[in-house]
C-alpha cells in the first residue's frame, strides 16, 4: 500500500513537472516568433531533419514565415530565412544582431579571439587583426606573392601523383594552410611534415564532426552532457590539441620578439599585448593572442581547402565547365606565365565559376550562430537579449528568383547575356555586417589563383563517368562536407 502511495506521489510529481515545463515554455515564448509546438525535454528535434537542418528550416519558413522559432531541447533559437530578413538583421540592425552565441565544443576559445568571442574584447581584437591582415596582404610580401609562392610547392606535389588516382583532401589542405601559416608565423610547413599532416587531420576531422547530427544537438543542449561518451569528446580533444600547437608557436615568438621589427601577425599581436599591458588596458593578453591566432589558422585553412576540394569535384561532374575554364586560362594567361589578380577583369568565366562554387556548395549553410546583444522588437516579435539567432545563408544563396534553378550548379548564375561577370547581392557565402568573415579577401584570392594554377597545368580526370558522380554533401551541419573522392591529374603539356 505504502509502495503504491509513493508511486502515485511520484507520478503526480512527474506530471506536475511536465505541466510546469510546458507552461513556462508557453509563457516565455509568448511574444517570440511563431514556430512548431515544442515537446517537453526534446523540443522540436522531431520537426528537424538533423542530417540537413537548413532543408528543414526552408520547410518551416513556408509554414511560419521568414522569422520563426524552433526549440532544440529546451533552448529556443530564432531562424531568419530569406534575403530581406537576413539583410535587415545583418546590415540594417547590425549592432543588435552582432553577438556570438555559445558553441559548447569551442569552450577553449570562448570569449577570446574573434570567432567565438562575445565579450567586450571582440571588437578591438577583430579591428586590430583586420588592420594587420590588411597590412600583411599588401606591399612587397603581399598575399598574392604568398599564394603564388605556395602554388609552386602545390604544383610540385601534384606532379608527383604521376597521373595516378589520389584523394585530394590533404594536398589541397596544405596550400591554404601554408598561406595563413606564413601570415601568422612567417614560416611554412612541408606537406610531408608530421605537424602539417597533424593539423590538417585535426581540422578536417573537426569540420566533419561539427557537421554531424549529434553535434547539432550537443551544441544546443549544452555542455552538461560533456562527460557522456560521444564524438563531442573527440572534438574537445582535437580543439585543445590544435590550440596547444598554436600556444607553443606563440610562446616561441614571445621569446624571440623584437618590438621594433615584427615579422608576422603573431608578432604584431604580441607587440599590441605589450602596449595594452603598459597602458593597463583590458585588451590583448596571452590567451587572447593565442586564441586569435588559433581562430585564424583553423578558419583560414579548412574553409578554403574544403571549397577547393569541392570545386574540383564539381568540375569532374561538369567537364564542359572545366573545358571553358581551360579555354579562358589559355587565352588570357597562356601556359608560361603565372596568373595574377589583375587577370580577373579579363576572366569573367573563371570569376563566375569561383562564385558559383561558393554559392552552390554553401559551405556554412546556416551561418554561425549570432546572439541578440539587446532586447528588441523585430518585425512585430520580441527578441530578448541573449536569444540565439541563425541568419541562414542557404535561404539567401538558394533564392530561386535571383538564381533560377538554384539547386543546379551553373556558372551562368553570375554571367550576364554578354558573358560578363554579373554581381549579385544575394551572394553571401561570407555572411555580412559586423561579423562578416575576416578572411573574405584572402579566401577569394586563394580560390581564384589556386584554381587557375591547377587548371593551367592539369586536366582533371574522374575515375567514374560524370553522371555517376554524386556531389551531395555527406553531412550538413556547421558546414557542408563534400563526399570523399579520388581523381587523376593529367599534365596538360603532355596531352
Ligand atoms: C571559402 C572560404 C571561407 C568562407 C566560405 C567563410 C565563411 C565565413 C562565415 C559564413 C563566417 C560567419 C560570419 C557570421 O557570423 O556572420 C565567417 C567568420 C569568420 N571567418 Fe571566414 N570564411 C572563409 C575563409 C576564411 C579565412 C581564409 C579566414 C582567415 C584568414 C577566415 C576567418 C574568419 C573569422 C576570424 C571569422 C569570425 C568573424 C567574427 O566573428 O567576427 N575565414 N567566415
Amino acid at each position: 500500500m505504502a509502495a503504491l502511495g509513493a508511486s502515485l506521489a511520484l507520478l503526480v510529481w512527474f506530471v506536475f513537472l511536465i505541466f510546469v515545463s510546458v507552461w513556462k515554455r508557453i509563457y516565455s515564448s509568448w511574444k517570440l516568433p511563431p514556430g512548431p509546438f515544442p515537446l517537453p525535454i526534446v523540443g522540436n528535434i522531431f520537426d528537424l531533419d538533423l542530417k540537413n537542418i537548413p532543408k528543414s528550416y526552408a520547410k518551416l519558413a513556408k509554414e511560419y514565415g521568414p522569422v520563426f522559432t524552433v526549440y532544440i531541447g529546451s533552448k529556443h533559437i530564432v531562424v531568419l530565412h530569406g534575403y530581406e530578413v537576413v539583410k535587415e538583421a545583418l546590415l540594417d540592425l547590425k549592432n543588435e544582431f552582432a553577438g556570438r552565441a555559445d558553441i559548447p565544443v569551442f569552450e577553449a576559445h570562448q570569449d577570446f579571439g574573434i570567432i567565438f568571442n562575445n565579450s567586450e574584447t571582440w571588437k578591438d581584437t577583430r579591428r586590430f587583426t583586420l588592420t594587420v591582415l590588411r597590412d600583411y596582404g599588401m606591399g612587397k610580401k603581399s598575399n598574392e606573392e604568398r599564394i603564388l609562392r605556395e602554388s609552386q610547392f602545390l604544383l610540385e606535389i601534384l606532379r608527383k601523383t604521376n597521373s595516378q588516382p589520389f584523394d585530394p583532401t590533404f594536398v589541397l589542405g596544405g596550400a591554404p594552410l601554408n598561406v595563413i601559416y606564413n601570415i601568422l608565423f612567417h614560416d611554412r610547413l612541408d606537406y610531408s611534415d608530421k605537424r602539417c599532416q597533424k593539423l590538417l587531420h585535426l581540422y578536417n576531422e573537426n569540420f566533419y564532426l561539427l557537421s554531424t547530427p549529434w553535434i547539432q544537438i550537443y551544441n544546443n543542449i549544452g555542455s552538461y552532457l560533456r562527460y557522456l561518451p560521444g564524438s563531442h569528446r573527440t572534438l574537445y580533444k582535437n580543439i585543445s590539441e590544435a590550440k596547444q600547437y598554436v600556444s607553443e608557436r606563440v610562446k616561441e615568438h614571445q621569446e624571440l620578439l623584437d618590438l621594433n621589427d615584427p615579422q608576422d601577425l603573431t608578432d604584431c599581436l604580441l607587440i599590441q599585448m605589450e602596449k595594452d599591458k603598459k597602458n593597463q588596458k583590458n585588451g590583448f593578453d596571452l590567451e587572447n593572442v593565442t586564441v586569435t591566432v588559433a581562430d585564424l589558422l583553423f578558419a583560414g585553412t579548412e574553409t578554403t581547402s574544403t571549397t577547393l576540394r569541392y570545386g574540383l569535384l564539381l568540375l569532374l561532374k561538369y567537364p564542359e565547365v572545366e573545358e571553358k575554364l581551360h579555354e579562358e586560362i589559355d587565352r588570357v594567361i597562356g601556359s608560361e606565365r603565372m596568373p595574377s589578380m589583375k587577370d580577373k577583369v579579363n576572366m569573367p568565366y573563371t570569376d563566375a565559376v569561383v562564385h558559383e562554387i561558393l554559392r552552390f556548395i554553401n559551405l556554412v549553410p546556416s551561418n554561425l550562430p549570432h546572439v541578440m546583444n539587446q532586447d528588441m522588437q523585430f518585425r512585430g516579435y520580441f527578441l530578448p537579449k541573449g536569444t540565439t539567432v541563425y541568419p541562414t545563408l542557404t535561404s539567401v544563396m538558394l533564392d530561386s528568383k535571383e538564381f533560377p534553378n538554384p539547386e543546379q550548379f551553373d556558372p551562368g548564375h553570375f554571367l550576364n547575356e554578354n558573358g560578363k561577370f554579373k554581381y549579385s547581392d544575394y551572394f553571401k557565402a561570407f555572411s555580412a555586417g559586423k561579423r562578416v568573415c575576416v578572411g573574405e579577401g584572402l579566401a577569394r584570392m586563394e580560390l581564384f589563383l589556386f584554381m587557375i594554377i591547377i587548371l593551367q597545368h592539369f586536366n582533371l580526370k574522374s575515375l567514374v563517368s560524370p553522371e555517376k558522380i554524386d556531389t551531395s554533401p555527406i553531412t550538413i551541419g556547421f558546414g557542408s562536407v563534400p563526399p570523399i573522392y579520388k581523381l587523376c591529374l593529367l599534365p596538360r603539356s603532355e596531352m
